[in-house]
């Protein structure tokens, strides 16, 4: 595990909220799985985000890239914490591209998974330890 995180308590638990809350627009009529994500810019704003499918399925678009951009949209291009909400037994993982994602908007974003029942803490650097990164 990577080093300890600052996210305060109340904090995660309002991104997770906002996560979770923004599931329910999930557009998933052909997975039928739907996610939420919510991700938490430098400057302290929530931009929501969730899975948007497409009939021409690989243009599918994860909730976790769909809160990034939004951030990155509105001018916001510093992100410190991501929360990925599905209401599955066990907390989803985001995938490769949205962590490649991730890497390019933040240092190390704290990932925060939960499916309302718990709420798991990690790091970008934990998931995706060698990434390519902007720098290269
Ligand atoms: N999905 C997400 O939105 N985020 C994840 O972390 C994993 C997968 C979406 C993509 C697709 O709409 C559905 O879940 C099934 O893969």
């Amino acid at each position: 595990m990577s080093k300890p995180m600052s996210l305060p308590p109340d904090l995660a638990r309002r991104l997770v909220a906002a996560a979770k809350k923004n599931c329910r627009k999930a557009y998933a009529p052909f997975s039928r799985f739907r996610v939420g994500a919510a991700a938490l810019t430098s400057g302290g704003r929530i931009f929501s985000g969730c899975n948007i499918e497409n009939c021409s399925l690989g243009l599918t678009v994860c909730a976790e890239r769909v809160a990034v951009f939004a951030a990155v949209a509105a001018g916001c291009r510093k992100i410190s914490a991501v929360a990925v909400f599905a209401d599955t037994p066990e907390p989803v993982l985001p995938c490769g591209a949205c962590l490649q994602v991730l890497a390019e908007f933040g240092t190390d974003p704290v990932i925060l998974l939960a499916n309302g029942t718990t709420t798991e803490r990690l790091r970008l650097s934990d998931l995706l330890p060698c990434r390519f990164r902007p720098s290269f």
